[in-house]
């Protein structure tokens, strides 16, 4: 501790002018939580956002006023751009809701009827398992799991033969959101349409960041998260139905449309988006999904997948850490791992606190997937690379885990020891 000196005058003259003189400088926020939700947003979004709280602050569908067709105009733009995302060619399919997690909700309760046997993945999320689960609970349906492997993929012949004659969906996440693991959406959409059954996919972990399937090999019904790979602000996500697949709806209420009849319109997006829309989020999901367009969904997993694999090849040799999933970038740039001996929220805790790294630990919704990577106990921590994060990011991640062992520096072992190219976007 530094201490004053004393001065002529016989009095301490203080060496210590502010906090900053004895409290080191908290390191700089590095934020690597993308695939819970995207940070920074693009300037487009939040500029969308603004505007659509500013400038036009009416309720879309529900006035003729000029600035009710503005907002009608932002949900229109909203629609169609989630309708090139899922492959709808009639955005009319699409319909806007507030999340992945009520669109998965909307789908199964809307359309599974008693009796039916479902079957779901040990790769998906709480947002898919636990209203299944509620159904069953409650005697509506039986449903059974499909087990993954040890890096979380799922073998289309194991559904195949799970699928019984009485069962009637399948459901399960493009890709798992512990590990990255992508799963080969056509091939099981093709086993529950081969068997006169319904497909739902979670395309929350994948839209933005790895194309979607598109026209008749892809599922009947996907529901995607906006804020995560596509960018968007919270409020914003998306689902598609096939024609001819109808949702009951979950919630009813104005719809600004047939408001004479107190049944909820049978056209799919008004039958499931009763309520004032929320603009603003409507507005950041349009500019984010434009944003991801205008730079390529190709680029920004290439930018996610060095960095992803550059921070997999330089924690793999450091003893203790075990690294989960496959890598080789086909799914989200997600980098899941375990250091032997310490509990993954004390390795988040402490990424953040010796390098600014912003990481989530746990089960993160998806406990079953936990029991097939040898992690059901405390989880795994997760890293997820967005298209603001750097080099030096990933070499942060890496010295921290370093110190964390108590090994010395790892400046010899760079993991970017080239220059490396700055993506067009972040110059
Ligand atoms: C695979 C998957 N499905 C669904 C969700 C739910 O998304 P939201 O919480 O945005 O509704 C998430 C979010 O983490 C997810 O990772």
């Amino acid at each position: 501790m530094a201490s004053g000196s004393r001065a002529s005058s016989g009095r301490f003259e203080p060496c210590i002018r502010s906090a900053a003189d004895v409290i080191p400088a908290a390191p700089p926020r590095r934020y690597l939580d993308h695939p819970a939700t995207s940070w920074p947003k693009p300037a487009p979004v939040i500029d969308g956002v603004l505007h659509a709280l500013r400038e036009v602050g009416a309720a879309a569908g529900r006035g003729i006023h000029a600035d009710a067709r503005r907002a009608d105009a932002i949900r229109t733009a909203a629609r169609a751009a989630a309708a090139r995302i899922v492959g709808a060619d009639d955005p009319q399919r699409v319909a806007l809701v507030s999340g992945a997690t009520l669109g998965l909700n909307v789908a199964i309760h809307g359309l599974v009827e008693p009796g039916w046997h479902v079957l779901a993945t040990a790769a998906d999320h709480n947002a898919t398992l636990r209203p299944l689960q509620w159904l069953a609970d409650r005697g509506v349906i039986e449903f059974d799991v499909v087990p993954c492997n040890a890096a979380g993929a799922v073998d289309p012949d194991d559904v195949a033969r799970a699928w019984r004659p009485a069962t009637r969906m399948l459901v399960f996440s493009h890709a798992s959101n512990v590990t990255g693991t992508l799963q080969d959406a056509v091939a099981l959409a093709r086993i529950a349409r081969e068997r006169g059954g319904l497909s739902l996919l979670d395309a929350s972990q994948t839209a933005g960041i790895v194309p979607l399937p598109h026209g008749a090999s892809a599922p009947d019904v996907v529901v995607a998260a906006g804020h995560k790979w596509l960018q968007g602000p919270e409020g914003g996500a998306m689902l598609f139905a096939r024609e001819g697949i109808e949702p009951r709806p979950l919630v009813q209420g104005g719809t600004g449309s047939a408001s004479d009849d107190l049944r909820m319109p049978q056209r799919l997006v008004d039958r499931l988006e009763a309520g004032t829309p929320d603009l603003a989020a409507l507005a950041g999901l349009s500019a984010g999904i434009g944003w991801v367009e205008r730079q390529g969904i190709a680029a920004l997993a290439a930018h996610g997948h060095r960095l992803a694999s550059a921070c997999r090849a330089a924690l793999a040799p450091l003893p203790g850490v075990c690294l989960l999933g496959p890598g080789g970038g086909k799914g989200p740039p997600i980098v899941g791992f375990t250091v032997e001996g310490y509990d993954p929220a004390d390795v988040a805790t402490l990424l953040e606190q010796i390098a600014g790294v912003q990481a989530r630990a746990g089960l993160h919704c998806a406990a079953l997937i936990h029991r097939h990577l040898g992690t059901a106990v405390g989880g795994s921590v997760r890293l997820g690379f967005g298209p603001f994060n750097t080099p030096d990011d990933v070499r942060a991640v890496v010295a921290a885990v370093a110190a964390i062992l108590g090994l010395p520096d790892t400046d010899s072992s760079d993991p970017f020891p080239i220059p490396t190219q700055v993506p067009p976007w972040q110059e």
